[in-house]
């Protein structure tokens, strides 16, 4: 991450709960100095009050970023503290599930590069991935600043297009309660076939751990590595045989899910 000029001009951060902190922790082992970060937080939590990062004090004038990750239902509220910034050099990124750069634009002015951004909860053990957007007055250069900066909570994606934003809301954003509900009953499962609980919790998270640490680094597609571990008439094959029955097993299951996630992120981004 390239922090020299954010060292230099200052960072803000309007919201410093579970995702702020995540990528603060990141910045700060990453080298961004203490001093170089200003934090709006009506009640800051003891961890942040031990970083040495300015708290709820005047800000710079001119901040290379200003980064929004208060709750969406809290923006109105947030906002104003930070609108006097818009429109100068800052670049402002949001990590606000379902608020549009339009919004942004009409409360701080057209003129002012805005990047929106949707990270999802495996931040919290930098294993993230963020997509990101910018409108039209975000350069390439504020694209590459904002990776840098949400690359301290994982990988980072960029997309062509905003509405893009609902669906990535409905795989990636929303996505890792579906695998937490996979964990949960594919345990449940477990039991249900004479595992002790906890044997069966441990089976299944580790079983989704691997498989998905497999996945990222092995070369083949995901469908080679199903085809790798299942022996014609065996087990694998006899339970997938259930999963992915056309009408009753995941493809059809997961196609309804991810399209009630995205129409849902589409309603919320018009209330
Ligand atoms: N968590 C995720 O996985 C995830 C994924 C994608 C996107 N996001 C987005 O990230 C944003 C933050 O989510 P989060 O999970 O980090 O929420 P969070 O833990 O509730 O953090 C929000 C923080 O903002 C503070 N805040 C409230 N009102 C404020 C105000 N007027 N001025 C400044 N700060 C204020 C809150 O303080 P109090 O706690 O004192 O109210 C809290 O510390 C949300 O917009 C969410 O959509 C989160």
């Amino acid at each position: 991450m390239n922090i020299s000029r954010v060292a230099e001009q200052g960072l803000v951060l309007l919201g410093c709960g579970k995702m702020g902190s995540a990528m603060l922790a990141g910045w700060l082992e990453h080298g961004l100095p203490a001093a170089s970060v200003w934090v709006i937080d009506p009640y800051p939590s003891d961890w942040l009050k031990a970083q040495g990062v300015n708290i709820n004090t005047p800000l710079p004038e001119s901040p290379a970023v200003v980064l929004v990750a208060v709750k969406p239902q809290m923006m109105g509220e947030a906002l104003p503290a930070i609108q006097a910034l818009g429109g100068g050099d800052s670049l402002f990124i949001s990590v606000a599930a379902g608020t549009s750069l339009a919004t942004f634009e009409n409360v701080l002015g057209a003129d002012t590069p805005i990047i929106r951004a949707m990270p999802n909860t495996p931040a919290a053990v930098r294993q993230g991935i963020t997509a990101l957007i910018g409108n039209s007055e975000a350069s390439d250069a504020d694209i590459v600043l904002a990776e840098g900066l949400l690359s301290a909570i994982g990988e980072t994606v960029r997309l062509d297009d905003e509405t893009q934003m609902d669906a990535v809301t409905g795989v990636s954003g929303s996505g890792p309660a579906y695998v937490f509900h996979l964990i949960e009953t594919l345990a449940q499962a477990g039991e249900a076939h004479g595992l002790p609980p906890e044997l069966a919790m441990k089976l299944a998270k580790s079983t989704v751990a691997g498989a998905g640490a497999l996945a990222m680094a092995a070369d083949e597609h995901p469908s080679q590595l199903r085809v790798n571990v299942t022996s014609p008439n065996g087990t694998t094959q006899a339970a997938l045989e259930v999963l992915m029955h056309e009408e009753e097993g995941f493809p059809d299951l997961l196609h309804r899910a991810v399209k009630a996630a995205t129409n849902r992120s589409k309603e919320l981004s018009r209330e």
